[in-house]
């Protein structure tokens, strides 16, 4: 395994080889991976499965940079730079010159598996390979390597440039010393680590999904309102956002999906989601990104008040 522990400087002649981060996914958080890795001086290459997404990749990667300088997070000169220092391609082909593949793809474990047995195929055999899934086993997404030990898991959490926090996640084959690369790796990006082991749902994963899920119970036996759970919640426990308008935001199938994850990964009943969250979900009622969830969310530029 390479050193992976920072990036060198823009004029180090190595810049291109050694110090290239490749990100597997031009989505939410694929880009932001990119934004972070390019704003602390790493070599990045964006990656998704056509031009079009990669175009659309790139857009929210100079956002994303624009936004951070609005908050005082970062100079436009540093964003300048961090934008030339970022490449893109489509296809894994080029993986080849990357010392730290991330993959940032659709949470599907036959997808992610198929784009490692690419990926292993491709990239130096030096390289640490790793995976951004929030909730899938890697020690499964592994298992389809010749070298399973060189796999780890990567946990950003968005928005990646606002949230300090990386969970670090070894599968049961992961060496120590991919393990320790990819917290080295965190850090250098500058964030603070949690190792978790392979355990369904990690820790933040099973947090989140137990968190929203008991609080719809709650709603469900009409212990309290939505409002008033999560008044309590926020106030009761400094929580910035109450359960509710956590899962809006996160989305209502991705949370039921995780409820899923957990009761398969341990069949206790306490992992059982609760049947308002599976209705919700079956109605269209997404949250935030279907304008309705616990709350609704009218379109922006629609008066207060119209249907
Ligand atoms: N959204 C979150 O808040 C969040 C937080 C932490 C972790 N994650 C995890 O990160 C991963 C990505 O999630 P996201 O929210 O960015 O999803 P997304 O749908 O926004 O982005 C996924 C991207 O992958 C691309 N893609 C699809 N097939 C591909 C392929 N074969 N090769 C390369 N690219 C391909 C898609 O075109 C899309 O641009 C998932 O595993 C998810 O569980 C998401």
């Amino acid at each position: 395994m390479t050193d992976v522990e920072g990036p060198s400087t823009p004029s180090d002649p190595r810049a291109s080889l050694r110090n290239r981060v490749f990100v597997v996914g031009a989505g939410l958080m694929g880009t932001g991976i990119a934004a972070q890795c390019a704003l602390a001086g790493y070599a990045v290459t964006l990656e998704d499965v056509n031009p079009e997404l990669v175009g659309r990749g790139l857009e929210r990667v100079k956002k994303t940079l624009d936004h951070a300088v609005r908050r005082g997070k970062a100079t436009p000169e540093a964003t300048e730079t961090a934008l030339q220092g970022i490449d893109t391609a489509i296809g894994l082909r080029r993986t080849d010159t990357a010392q730290i593949v991330i993959e940032a793809a659709p949470e599907n474990l036959e997808l992610k598996r198929g784009l490692f047995r690419e990926i292993e195929a491709a990239a130096d055999p030096q390289a640490l390979l790793a995976t951004n899934t929030s909730s899938l086993p890697i020690t499964s997404i592994a298992s389809v390597l010749q070298d399973p030990g060189r796999l780890v898991g990567i946990h950003f959490f968005n928005p990646v440039l606002q949230m300090e926090l990386v969970e670090v996640i070894p599968g049961h084959r992961t060496r120590p010393e991919a393990t320790q690369a990819a917290e080295a790796f965190a850090r250098a990006l500058g964030k603070t680590v949690v190792r978790s082991t392979d355990s369904p749902g990690f820790v933040t994963t099973r947090a989140i999904g137990v968190l929203v899920n008991e609080a719809t119970w709650m709603l469900y036996e009409g212990v309290s309102t939505r409002v008033e759970i999560d008044t309590a919640y926020k106030l009761g426990f400094h929580h910035p956002m109450g359960p509710f308008e956590l899962a809006d935001l996160v989305g209502l199938d991705t949370l039921v999906s995780i409820m899923d994850v957990l009761w398969d990964g341990f069949r206790d009943p306490k992992y059982r989601a609760c049947p308002l969250l599976r209705r919700m979900v079956e109605a269209g009622k997404l949250g935030r990104k279907s304008g309705e969830g616990f709350y609704s969310y009218p379109p922006r530029g629609t008066p207060a008040g119209a249907d």
